[in-house]
């Protein structure tokens, strides 16, 4: 259990309720306590130069960073698992395997700053990427180079929720010989598992759902595959993206909780969406699991429940998407997701304003566009907000 970054796989068969507590966590062997220690040394003591404990330096590894590195691990159902100081840096640390003259295939629909990260800070340096609409997994075939070393997605995408299907472009990768990376920052293992679905390595943004409130920001990787994780632990070392022990802890906490919080979260998510697509003020709404939503069958198949995001179209434009977000009180408005307070935000003005137009509007981000994460509050309550905020 206490080994470097390995999932404990005696523990493989337990549910993802009773991983998210234990695993990776067992008792301190020194004083019994129950909750893992926060080891703060930056450097560990050797009995005579080369000869340590196991830990030599805590950028290259720490007592708290394992053990939720092995508990990540664990919920994705992977063997090994890394984490970062943010979900960019894990995207940035898995870009940096990459080499000028190699081409991404991404997602047409990602997290705006990997956008910026595959345009701004990648291209210069010579990888190239492309973007594709990735519901068709056809798409996905023809738009693969012979350059292509990475095929990038997120489903539900970030903001329109679109749903891809893992398996299908997993296997159209495998074929390719191209490692499939997925971020399941929306999903969560806790509804979606990609490694199981074929894919070769899962990414998170720790500081939504894992954490889960708000108050960490932290990424995550996760593998099975050798060759992968042998490079992932290099460059973790050698580009030093890594979190601090106090926030792996705070993600540990976090991370215990992380199925009761999702499925109640799923829940209020799913009653608020079906009222809003009866509202005057909605012009649509978007949430896999509202039977009009066209990834709707494809999620209710991948996806154990359809996710606690719903994104929206409010009716009259910018002026009424900013009236409804500044109306909202229980709803911050703010970046970010998947905490325990609910939030909104104008993907447009806020999260993909690095997005550049006209991209930004052929996706579907309009300036009445809304994207909502459902938290914890009670659902009358939440649902009480919105509909005072629409009214005007
Ligand atoms: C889907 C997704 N991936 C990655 C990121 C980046 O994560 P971080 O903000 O922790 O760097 C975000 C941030 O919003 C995100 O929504």
């Amino acid at each position: 259990m206490r080994g470097r970054m390995r999932a404990d796989t005696s523990l493989s068969t337990l549910s993802l309720d009773t991983l998210a507590v234990h695993a990776g966590q067992p008792p301190d062997p020194v004083s019994g306590a129950v909750m893992t220690p926060i080891v703060l040394a930056s450097t560990f003591a050797q009995d005579g130069p080369g000869n340590t404990k196991g830990f030599e330096y805590s950028r290259s590894g720490n007592p708290t960073r394992n053990a939720l590195e092995a508990c990540l691990a664990a919920l994705e159902g992977g063997k090994y698992g890394f984490s970062f100081s943010s979900g960019l840096g894990a995207t940035a640390t898995v870009l940096h395997m990459l080499s000028p003259g190699d081409h991404v295939l991404c997602g047409d629909d990602v997290y705006g700053g990997t956008f910026r990260l595959l345009d701004k800070v990648m291209k210069p340096m010579g990888v190239t990427y492309s973007m594709v609409d990735m519901r068709d997994p056809a798409v996905v075939r023809a738009a693969l180079r012979p350059e292509t070393r990475l095929v990038w997605m997120e489903t539900p995408t970030n903001p329109m929720l679109k749903v891809f299907d893992i398996a299908a472009i997993a296997e159209i990768a495998r074929e390719a010989r191209v490692p499939l990376v997925v971020d399941n920052t929306f999903a969560t293992p806790v509804l979606q598992r990609p490694l199981e679905l074929g894919a070769t390595a899962v990414v998170h943004s720790a500081t939504k759902y894992l954490n889960g409130h708000s108050d960490v920001v932290g990424g995550a990787l996760v593998t099975s595959d050798e060759a992968l994780a042998e490079r992932m632990r290099f460059l973790q070392n050698a580009l030093g993206a890594v979190p601090s022990p106090f926030d792996c802890y705070m993600i540990l906490r976090g991370l215990k909780t992380l199925g009761v919080r999702v499925r109640q979260q799923c829940a209020s998510a799913a009653a608020i969406a079906s009222k809003l697509e009866w509202h005057a003020g909605v012009a649509r709404v978007y949430y896999p699991g509202l039977a009009s939503h066209p990834g709707h069958a494809l999620a209710a198949r991948q996806m154990r429940l359809p996710g606690a995001m719903i994104s929206l179209e409010v009716t009259g434009g910018l002026d009424a998407a900013v009236g409804f977000l500044k109306r909202l009180q229980i709803f911050s408005c703010a970046e970010s997701l998947g905490g325990v307070e609910s939030l909104a935000e104008h993907p447009a003005i806020m999260t993909h304003a690095s997005v550049p137009e006209p991209a930004r509007r052929a996706l579907g981000i309009t300036d009445g566009f809304v994207r909502l994460s459902i938290g914890l509050e009670a659902e009358a309550d939440l649902w009480a907000d919105i509909e005072r905020a629409l009214a005007g």
